[in-house]
């Protein structure tokens, strides 16, 4: 029997446990993302959002559950694969090399696509030109289009908060992923650095055709920009839909985001209005 499942979806999760100690952090979570599909993921803070991307990624091994990437089962000893099988990934808190250029940052992301060891491709030893030279191309065309090429012999602790994000963003490009799981890719920005970053992840996901899974908490940028929104609380799944069910579920309109503003109910209109954070 073939270990291959047909591809529905590209990313699906099946009644996944997760607990670390008496802690159960996630419950029987079920959720898809659709291939060429913006999937944002929200919920309260410690809900469980980050923990989700981890085991997508292969850092945290579920008790309970599958994980399905194009037809493949995740699971086990192969989650920690998923970067071979075109998953890439951005942090919660900058994970960059702060002391080195932003071009040698993306460079890194291109560790799987090398033939050579990146020391090769850094140092650029004669024998591995060639590689080198196909790396820096590529390099080349996500800064163009992520707009950093101004910035590509900056040392990137010498950026703003919102360029440093950015060539987060560039560097899991790099990998030439099919999904990308993108770890508030807002978080600490302003207003216009937040529009500026959505423009950017719908330039990737309409030009270059790659599915995403974001965890966010600004809620109108949320709205605006997904297909498709799942709402996590302590673990648990209260909703999944489009944004536009999502604005409208009772569940997350009273229970939950009013709560947040206080005892007032809250109206869908309100919802895409104002700047929620949850
Ligand atoms: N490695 C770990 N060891 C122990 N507990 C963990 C670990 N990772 C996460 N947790 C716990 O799991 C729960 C969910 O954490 P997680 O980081 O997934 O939440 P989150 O929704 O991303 O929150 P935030 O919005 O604050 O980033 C929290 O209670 C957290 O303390
Ligand atoms: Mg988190």
């Amino acid at each position: 029997m073939s270990s291959t499942i047909s591809a529905q979806y590209l990313l699906e999760l099946k009644d996944i446990d997760l607990s670390f100690g008496k802690s159960q952090v996630l419950k029987k979570l079920s959720f898809q993302v659709k291939e060429g599909e913006i999937c944002a993921l929200i919920g309260p803070n410690g809900a469980g959002k980050s923990s989700v991307i981890n085991i997508v990624n292969g850092i945290y091994q579920p008790q309970q559950g599958q994980i399905v990437f194009a037809g493949k089962n995740l699971k086990n000893d192969v989650a920690a694969q998923s970067a071979h099988l075109g998953i890439a990934r951005t942090f919660q808190n900058l994970a960059l090399f702060k002391h080195m250029t932003v071009l040698d940052n993306v460079l890194t992301g291109r560790i799987l696509k090398s033939r050579h060891s990146l020391l090769g491709v850094l140092l650029q030893l004669p024998i591995q030109q060639k590689d080198a030279d196909r790396q820096r191309r590529k390099v080349e065309e996500i800064l163009k289009l992520l707009h950093l090429e101004q910035y590509r012999h900056s040392v990137v602790s010498s950026l703003s908060y919102g360029l440093q994000k950015r060539v987060e963003l560039a560097r899991a490009l790099a990998a030439e992923p099919r999904l990308l799981l993108l770890d508030e890719p807002m978080a600490g920005m302003n207003q216009q650095e937040k529009q500026s970053i959505a423009r950017f992840i719908q330039k990737v996901n309409q030009r270059l055709g790659i599915s995403i899974l974001m965890i966010e908490h600004d809620i109108g940028v949320v709205l605006q920009i997904s297909d498709h929104v799942v709402v996590l609380d302590y673990g648990k799944k209260i909703a999944d839909g489009t944004a536009q069910d999502i604005q409208a579920h009772p569940e997350v309109l009273g229970a939950y985001l009013g709560e947040e503003l206080g005892s007032e109910p809250v109206t869908p209109q309100q919802l895409s209005e104002k700047e929620v954070h949850i």
